[in-house]
C-alpha cells in the first residue's frame, strides 16, 4: 500500500487514484487510457517520470520521494471553446490547496503557482477530441533546485516535510468544485484568480503572437486573459510563453 491509499476513499466522485512506480510521462500514460475510453476523474500519479514534460517541450524533473507528479482526466461537458478555462482553474485549485498548509500561493498567469515569488508548481493541460488532461507537478519536498529555475518547495517554505497525499487531496478537492464553474458563474473564478495574481502591477516581458512583448500587467480580464499595458495601449493577451517579471534594479545596481 502506498501513501496515497489513505486518501483514496476521501476523494470526491468521480475522482479516483491510479498509482504507478515509474512511467514516461503521466500525461502521456493517461492519454492512452483516455483514448481507450477510461472514465473521467482518473488521477494517475507516478513516483517517477522518465520523460516528464513541461510547457514548450521543456523537461519536467520531479524528484522521487519528494515531488508530486500527477495527471487528471476530465471529459468536459461544456463547449470546446471554453476548455482553455480548465488551465486557469487548475492553477487556482493548486494555489487554494496551499491555504490548508498556511501558505499563500500566488498564480502566475496562466497557471504557474508561486510561493514567495518562486515557482512551486507547473501545469501542463493537453486536450484530445473528447477529453482533457491536467498534468500537475508540485515540488512538495526537496531542498535544492538549480538557481536558474527560480524554484522552491513547500518544505522549504514551511521548514518541515509535507505529506504529498494531503496536497493531492487538497488540489483534487478544489478542482472538483471549480470545474462546475467553467461555463456558468466563471466570473467568481476570475475574482478568485485576481486576488492571487502574482503579475498584477508588475512589469513583464513575454513571447506572444510570434514576438516579444513588454509592459505592465493591469490584471486579468473576464475571460481569463491577461491585461497588459504596452506602448500606451491595453492589450488582451490570450496566449503567451516565457513570462518574465522584470525586476527593478536595486539602488546598488543603479550606481
Ligand atoms: C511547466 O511548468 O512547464 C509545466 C510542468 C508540468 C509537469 C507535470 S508533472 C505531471 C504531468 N506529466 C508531465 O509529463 N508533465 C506534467
Amino acid at each position: 500500500m502506498n501513501e496515497y491509499a489513505e486518501i483514496a476513499e476521501s476523494l470526491p466522485d468521480p475522482f479516483r487514484i491510479l498509482w504507478r512506480a515509474r512511467v514516461g510521462s503521466t500525461n502521456d500514460e493517461l492519454g492512452i487510457l483516455a483514448r481507450q475510453g477510461c472514465g473521467e476523474g482518473l488521477t494517475l500519479i507516478a513516483e517517477e517520470q522518465s520523460a516528464g514534460r513541461g510547457r514548450r517541450g521543456a523537461p519536467w524533473l520531479c524528484e522521487p520521494g519528494n515531488g508530486l507528479a500527477f495527471s487528471i482526466l476530465l471529459r468536459p461537458k461544456v463547449e470546446k471553446e471554453l476548455w482553455y478555462r480548465h488551465s486557469l482553474i487548475a492553477g487556482l485549485a493548486v494555489a487554494e490547496a496551499f491555504d490548508g498548509l498556511g501558505l499563500d500561493g500566488k498564480v502566475k498567469w496562466p497557471n504557474d503557482v508561486l510561493i514567495g515569488g518562486e515557482k512551486v508548481c507547473g501545469i501542463l493541460v493537453e486536450t484530445g477530441d473528447d477529453h482533457l488532461i491536467i498534468g500537475i507537478g508540485i515540488n512538495v519536498n526537496g531542498h535544492s533546485f538549480p538557481a536558474e529555475l527560480g524554484a522552491t518547495s513547500l518544505e522549504l517554505a514551511l521548514g518541515e516535510r509535507v505529506e504529498r497525499a494531503g496536497v493531492l487531496a487538497g488540489v483534487v478537492g478544489r478542482l472538483a468544485v471549480h470545474r462546475g464553474f467553467v461555463r456558468d458563474n466563471f466570473g467568481g473564478i476570475i475574482r478568485r484568480i485576481r486576488m492571487r495574481c502574482a503579475l498584477t502591477g508588475r512589469e513583464v516581458r513575454m513571447k506572444s503572437g510570434g514576438g516579444e512583448i513588454r509592459g505592465i500587467v493591469r490584471g486579468i480580464g473576464g475571460d481569463g486573459e491577461l491585461l497588459l499595458e504596452s506602448s500606451g495601449e491595453l492589450k488582451r493577451i490570450s496566449h503567451a510563453d516565457g513570462i518574465r517579471i522584470i525586476k527593478k534594479p536595486s539602488v546598488e545596481e543603479g550606481f
